[in-house]
């Protein structure tokens, strides 16, 4: 089943991409995604609260309308992560926007948060019911601000109270480089007044709804950017922060798309996004779970970032080469890297760099 799979997934490069993804997404909703064998138990851990079965993660950006988070919790992932959401529908960039570098194995997007709105999105996650102990699997929602929008920090806050109940965690997406200015909102008073009003927000909302939120950042920050981005994140109560978004460096690559305007990800983002990593977990010296992202696509790089500091991690750019049967084998990888070097779970080798 796993070769008709990755023979289904290189047959869709035959596409342009973002076609292949719309197909992508039609063939998982009609139930012709893979399925998991089952679980090592060695690969559980607890992240904030949230009972992973295992630590692999879908990315935001595959799910942007959460149509898909139970056949890809069905695939193997630990936790699927939708949107990026925004209150009110948007069609994003003109196209092309979306763009494969296969040589570099990487991808360059400037989607712009298309996506259907905040109304579709919480039907489809309130059709599995309230969300508590896991049940379910644990699905998170990426929330953000629409591009026209004159509040943008009520846009989080309306997103926070509609979507509160509903998913498990919530992730404050700060960093895409394809919403113009949103990116400065990682600065440290405006990141301070979005987090501060955030967290009023969330001390207002049914305590039964309780969820841990995440701040999701880029891996383009300045020194001094990131021991502050720790203090506002610890100082308002978040669990943790997400390491990190695309880049907007271009690092060698050999592929004719490399000028194209947007964030990068894949294989030449994954040293530079893991180096930031190691700098988070430096700052915040173990006071947040941190979740890494960025070029993994083996059980050896997932390891790497755990090794660093991540007690997750989450993937996107090598489902586009691989296709969702890919996470059985990292989970498979990961769990012979744990094993190699005597650690007996993830938890124990979080940070052991
Ligand atoms: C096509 C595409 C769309 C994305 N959309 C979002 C998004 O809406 N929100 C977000 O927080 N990150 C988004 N991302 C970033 C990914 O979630 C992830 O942080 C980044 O791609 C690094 O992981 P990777 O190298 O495994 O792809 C997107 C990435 C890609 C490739």
């Amino acid at each position: 089943m796993s070769a008709l799979h990755g023979l289904a997934t290189r047959a869709l490069h035959a596409f342009d991409p973002e076609d292949a993804h719309g197909l992508a997404i039609r063939a998982l909703e009609a139930g012709l995604g893979p399925r998991a064998g089952a679980e090592d138990p060695m690969l559980a851990i607890e992240v904030a609260g949230l009972k992973l079965p295992n630590p692999i993660g879908l990315a935001p950006g595959f799910d942007k309308n959460a149509q898909v988070f139970g056949p890809m919790l069905r695939a193997g992932f630990g936790f699927v992560e939708c949107g990026t959401v925004t209150p009110k529908p948007q069609a994003g960039n003109p196209r092309p926007r979306l763009f494969r570098l296969t040589e570099d194995r990487a991808v360059i997007n400037r989607m712009g948060f298309n996506n259907q709105g905040l109304e579709p999105f919480a039907a489809r996650l309130a059709h599995r019911g309230p969300y508590s102990e896991g049940r379910g699997g644990v699905v998170g929602a990426n929330i953000g601000a629409n591009k026209d929008s004159e509040d943008r920090i009520g846009d989080y806050v309306a997103c926070l109270t509609r979507l509160w109940g509903l998913a498990s965690y919530f992730t404050i997406n700060i960093s895409s480089p394809n919403t113009p200015g949103l990116r400065a909102l990682q600065t440290k008073a405006a990141l301070q007044e979005l987090l501060g009003r955030l967290a009023e927000a969330r001390d207002a909302l049914p305590p039964a709804g309780l969820a841990p939120m995440f701040l999701k950042v880029a891996p383009d920050l300045e020194a001094g950017e990131v021991a502050a981005i720790v203090e506002t994140v610890e100082a308002n109560g978040l669990a943790g922060i997400i390491v990190s978004n695309t880049t907007v460096s271009r690092p060698q690559l050999a592929s004719r798309f490399r000028e194209e305007t947007g964030g990068l990800s894949g294989a030449p983002l994954k040293t530079l996004s893991t180096r930031m990593l190691l700098e988070f977990a430096a700052a915040s010296g173990g006071r947040l779970a941190l979740i890494g992202a960025g070029g993994v696509a083996s059980g050896e790089d997932a390891y790497a970032k755990i090794r660093a500091g991540a007690s997750a991690v989450q993937l996107y750019s090598a489902l586009v080469y691989e296709g969702p049967g890919l996470v059985t084998r990292i989970r498979r990888e990961l769990a012979q890297c744990l094993r190699r070097d005597g650690f007996a779970d993830v938890r124990s080798a979080v940070g052991r760099a």
